[in-house]
């Protein structure tokens, strides 16, 4: 039987955290954010569409990007985990939506299952031209997962009093030194842009709401969200190499027991 000696943890209670890759771990509630499952939720929607990839596109679209209708929003990783979100929430706002993948399928999935107004196979096209030819007016926000050229694209299409909202940086995880930043940044001094960066955990008090305006938005079909789940603990390494290789089809998973990790509690 696992247990905990703190007092807010029962025997059989289902949590999410942020630990290393093992089967058992001891974990500071205090310390690191503990977070309960919802009864009726299984693991992997816990890990999935409320997870946290989920909740940093709902952060970062409401506390950073904050966009108003009509806006024009791009997204780059944007068949992924975060970015899909990202996308989708930026489409219940009512922006017009554009997404950078790496595939014609990744795209094709963009505009006909999660409705993006457009998308961009940046192996294929010149991003900082498609960006221009999709949106002449300018960007009003840029989501970004990726950085590096990508961003560079975005900065050379960004409206005035845009928002450049870092996310990550995954054009450089697997990279031995970080990657450069933009340049040209006096087209951000021109155009009165604010670029910040942030992390989930700053919006932590949030995360209770957050989540239930997901799951509503989820029941009520407004969000889609696939998730890519692999079995067993030996094929983390590899399963984790595939993200910088843009080889998962939304959020990556690997659970170690199928049948827990797709049960609700209820
Ligand atoms: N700030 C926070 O608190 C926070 C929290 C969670 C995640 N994040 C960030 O969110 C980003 C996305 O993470 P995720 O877990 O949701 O992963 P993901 O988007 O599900 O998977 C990563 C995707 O990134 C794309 N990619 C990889 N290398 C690329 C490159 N060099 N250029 C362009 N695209 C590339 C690949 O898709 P393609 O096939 O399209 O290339 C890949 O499938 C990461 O930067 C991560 O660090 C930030």
């Amino acid at each position: 039987m696992v247990a905990s000696r703190d007092a807010r943890f029962s025997p059989g209670d289902r949590v999410t955290t942020i630990g290393s890759w093992q089967d058992y771990a001891i974990v500071d509630a205090n310390v690191m954010p503990v977070r309960p499952v919802r009864p009726d939720v299984s693991l992997v929607q816990a890990m999935g569409p409320l997870g946290m990839n989920a909740l940093t596109a709902y952060m970062g679209m409401t506390k950073i990007g904050r966009p108003e209708a009509g806006d024009v929003l791009v997204v780059s990783g944007a068949a992924g985990s975060t970015g899909s979100v990202a996308g989708q929430i930026g489409k219940i706002m009512g922006c017009r939506v554009i997404g950078i993948a790496g595939s014609t399928e990744k795209c094709n999935y963009l505009t006909q299952d999660l409705r993006f107004d457009a998308a961009i196979n940046y192996r294929e096209a010149n991003v900082e031209q498609q960006i221009r030819a999709l949106a002449p007016a300018g960007v009003n926000i840029f989501f970004d997962n990726v950085g590096g050229e990508i961003l560079q694209a975005a900065v050379e299409n960004i409206a005035k009093y845009g928002v450049i909202v870092l996310c990550g940086q995954i054009a450089g995880y697997d990279n031995s030194e970080p990657i450069s930043g933009p340049r040209n940044m006096m087209r951000l001094v021109y155009g009165s842009v604010r670029m910040q960066g942030f992390l989930l955990g700053d919006f932590e008090d949030d995360i209770p709401a957050a989540t239930d305006q997901l799951w509503q938005w989820l029941s009520a079909g407004k969000i889609a969200h696939r998730e890519d789940v692999r079995e067993g603990f030996e094929s983390l390494p590899e399963s984790f190499g595939d993200l910088s290789k843009g080889l998962n089809d939304g959020t990556l998973l690997v659970v170690t027991n199928s049948q827990e990790a797709n049960a609700t509690s209820v």
